[in-house]
């Protein structure tokens, strides 16, 4: 059985991610998406909060799971048996941050090995700094995150703004 894990902060998931999901889930027998506590990053969404929109968005897939984890990528592939990593790209800059990471991971556990998927030219530009950003500042995010992300969005901006 082939396990991949696609790891990241999905703070929130867009629709590149979805995409991503999309496609990878036709190419493996389960891919477990890993929402990640980023130290460096400030999130607006609870881990929690990350993980339900996943699942919501995801649930014309059948083959995915959600979970949220902590600690250190290697670790976890090995807890899940998981052999590959999944990580999108979108640009060459995500290119050098990506293959150096892929580089430390194959270190530290040399029997998985990372695969990268292109993101869809629809996507290319979405990040979901961006999303918030923009969300933030009243902008139309409707083609870039699921309309339950789009509403989540909503609903916080409502609550910063009380
Ligand atoms: N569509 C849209 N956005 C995409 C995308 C796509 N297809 N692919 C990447 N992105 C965006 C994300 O939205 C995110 O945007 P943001 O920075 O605006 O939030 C950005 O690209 C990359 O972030 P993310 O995918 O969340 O990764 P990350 O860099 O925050 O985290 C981990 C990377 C979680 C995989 C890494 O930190 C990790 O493995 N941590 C565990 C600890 C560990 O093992 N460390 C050693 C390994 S080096």
């Amino acid at each position: 059985m082939k396990i991949a894990v696609y790891p990241g902060s999905f703070d929130p998931v867009t629709r590149g991610h979805i995409d991503i999901l999309e496609r990878t889930s036709q190419m493996f027998d389960k891919v477990v998406v890993a929402v990640v506590h980023n130290v460096t990053k400030h999130a607006l969404f609870t881990l929690d909060e990350r993980k339900e929109m996943i699942k919501k968005s995801t649930k014309h897939l059948d083959n995915i799971e959600v979970e949220c984890f902590s600690g250190l990528l290697a670790d976890y592939l090995r807890q899940k048996e998981a052999t590959i990593i999944i990580r999108g790209l979108r640009s060459m800059v995500d290119f050098e941050y990506e293959s150096q990471m892929s580089m430390i991971n194959r270190q530290l556990i040399p029997q998985a090995d990372t695969v990268f998927i292109m993101s869809d030219p629809r996507y290319i530009f979405v990040s979901s700094s961006g999303v918030k950003e923009a969300a933030l500042l009243g902008g139309d995010v409707s083609s870039m995150v699921p309309p339950l992300v789009e509403k989540g969005l909503q609903e916080k901006i409502k609550q910063i703004k009380i």
